[in-house]
């Protein structure tokens, strides 16, 4: 059944927020629970979509798991590949983070090869050139990719890009290789780190995760492990956002101020008032606003995921802004749901050009994409009167209870069946 949501807009959000764990470090964490036939603990893993696909994956291998009581209990005892995971694969394209733990616990895999996606083809040649550096070999059919490796052995690898997904990939393999495996121009990213400190509590030995030069020395047994997820900084990024986009004041809680640290002087920058605790933080709207540029970026540089939120705060500053946009090259269809909106919008190559407008206008939207449906959400927030949105489950994908969460902050925000979606 698909929904959608029902926005009275127009009123500001107050209040104080829980902050979940971070869905792009619970999904390599989960996959790197299969490099060991322990048991793995996980707590603060998010109930979200994509979670629950990455799951089925991973009991359509034949791993036990558990998902009760704020805690996930995973062992992968016994592997083998079956359909089940074919079909969950390709829902998702984070399932391709199966392909370095699966190359050294089987030897080998056929995954299907995630496809493009609303933000970009996404192509995954750096994850095979590090994993082929390391031994393995692969052979495209028909829409799929086999893998198979015999002992992985550890040597340097150089990303032309510091690819988020292809660092984790060969982190994972490199993690049980033979050796030492060097890592170059590497993704910085706090899920890099998070997913870093629990290889390592599996008896591995990473070095240097937060910076460009990973160093991995692999260990031919790993153990299970427990860990805590760190917070989603997308995810806290967004309520931030809506703060300040609606004029309010909110309290984060269990948040991760280090990890937001572009984010946080952006939204200084064009006039909101942030103060920073230990883990939580209080963000105050501004009554003067100013317009700015943005550009995306690898971490540490400001996140391509908060860009189509930050866009729709920018429609509402008076003056000229730009967002130029570097990590995918097709991250600006929202743009049209927002035109519909009324927000002045214009999209040049990579670079959105802002021009801001007193408020938005409600509309019936669509959203493309997880981001992009985050974005619609603020502007529905923002727009007085009645927004609707479809496509909520791109946003099941990424945000935890997110209606519930606004509605406690003041939202008028309802989840109905979408009877056109239905028909
Ligand atoms: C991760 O995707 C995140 N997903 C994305 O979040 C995030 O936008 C992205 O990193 C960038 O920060 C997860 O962690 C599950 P990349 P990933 O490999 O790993 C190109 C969200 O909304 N590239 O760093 O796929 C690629 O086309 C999602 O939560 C290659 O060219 O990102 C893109 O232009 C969206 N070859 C750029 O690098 C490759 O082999 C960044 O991709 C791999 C990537």
């Amino acid at each position: 059944m698909e929904d959608k949501y029902l926005i009275e807009g127009g009123t500001t959000l107050h209040g104080s927020v829980c902050i979940s764990g971070s869905k792009n470090a619970s999904l390599p964490l989960l996959a790197a629970s299969l490099l060991t036939a322990d048991k793995c603990v996980f707590k603060g893993v998010p109930q979200l979509l994509d979670i629950r696909n990455m799951v089925k994956m991973l009991s359509g291998l034949g791993a036990q798991v558990n998902h009760q009581g704020g805690q996930m209990v995973i062992q992968a005892r016994e592997l083998r590949e079956t359909e089940k995971l074919h079909l969950y694969a390709r829902k998702m394209r984070a399932s391709f983070l199966l392909l370095g733990p699966l190359l050294v616990r089987l030897g080998e895999v056929c995954l299907p090869l995630p496809g493009g996606c609303a933000i970009g083809s996404r192509p995954v040649d750096l994850h095979l050139k590090g994993l082929s550096a390391l031994g393995a070999r692969f052979q495209m059919e028909k829409g799929y990719i086999r893998a198979s490796a015999g002992e992985l052995r550890g040597c340097d690898v150089t990303l032309s890009y510091p690819s988020v997904g292809a660092t984790e990939n060969i982190m994972m393999a490199a993690a049980a290789a033979q050796g030492k495996t060097r890592i170059i121009n590497a993704a910085m990213e706090p899920e890099i780190v998070d997913l870093a400190d629990f290889l390592n509590k599996m008896g591995a030995r990473v070095t240097g995760a937060g910076t460009r030069v990973i160093e991995v020395e692999g260990k031919p047994e790993l153990h299970g492990a427990a860990h805590t997820v760190i917070p989603d900084r997308i995810e806290a990024g967004t309520y931030m956002i809506a703060a300040a986009a609606t004029g309010g004041q909110v309290h984060l809680q269990r948040v991760a101020p280090e990890h937001l640290r572009a984010v946080i002087d952006k939204l200084r920058e064009a006039g909101v008032t942030i103060e920073e605790g230990n883990n939580e933080l209080l963000i105050k709207a501004g009554r003067k606003m100013h317009s700015l540029k943005i550009t995306t970026g690898p971490y540490p540089s400001f996140p391509t995921d908060l860009q189509p939120q930050f866009a729709v705060l920018l429609s509402v500053v008076p003056g000229e802004s730009t967002i130029t946009e570097t990590v995918f090259e097709n991250r600006f269809l929202y743009t049209r749901g927002l035109q519909q909106m009324g927000a002045q919008i214009r999209v040049d190559g990579c670079t959105a050009r802002i021009r801001g407008t007193k408020s938005l206008i409600p509309a019936q939207v669509e959203a493309t994409d997880l981001r992009a449906g985050a974005a619609l959400v603020i502007a529905g927030l923002i727009a007085p009167g009645r927004t609707e949105i479809s496509g909520v489950y791109h946003l099941d994908r990424g945000y935890e209870k997110l209606e519930v969460k606004l509605a406690s902050l003041g939202a008028k925000i309802s989840r109905v069946a979408d009877q056109a979606a239905n028909l």
